[in-house]
């Protein structure tokens, strides 16, 4: 094969960075495989901003508690009160990237704020709302 051939292909075939739209594209077809459908950029919001009673009667946890409800400004962990930049792709260009970041963060959270994993069907729309701040 010629080299400009070769190039080429190259060119189309390979994600040359990994770019939000990306890896959240990425992300969306793997949690279809795992059975969830359509995803929504609403539903995302809503279940973002909502609060979960917690078991133990201390005080009720949402992603907004720390991530604010304006994912373009910056976020503040409410138990250390350390900065977390701003979730929007739009303003901070890092997030999303990263596939093992997102996921190990989801875990994470999900857990904390809602006292489970969250669904395939819930990340994805978590994905589409953050991605569309
Ligand atoms: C107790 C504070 C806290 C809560 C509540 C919280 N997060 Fe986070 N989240 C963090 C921290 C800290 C990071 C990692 C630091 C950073 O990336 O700036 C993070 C990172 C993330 C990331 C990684 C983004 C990226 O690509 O960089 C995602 C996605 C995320 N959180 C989603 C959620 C969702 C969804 C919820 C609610 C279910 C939630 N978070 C609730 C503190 C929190």
């Amino acid at each position: 094969m010629k080299t400009k051939t070769v190039l080429l292909l190259l060119l189309t075939c390979s994600p040359l960075v990994s770019t939000a739209a990306n890896v959240v594209e990425e992300r969306l077809q793997t949690y279809k495989t795992a059975g969830a459908k359509n995803f929504s950029a609403a539903a995302g919001q809503s279940l973002w901003n909502r609060q979960f009673e917690q078991p133990d009667g201390s005080k009720a946890r949402a992603c907004s508690s720390c991530h604010t409800t304006d994912l373009r400004q910056a976020g503040k962990q409410i138990n250390t009160g350390k900065l977390i930049e701003a979730m929007s792709p739009a303003i901070n260009p890092q997030r999303l990237t990263d596939a093992e970041k997102i996921e190990k963060w989801f875990g994470r959270n999900c857990k904390w704020t809602m006292g489970r994993e969250c669904t395939a069907q819930e990340k994805g729309d978590f994905l589409k709302f953050i991605q569309s701040q």
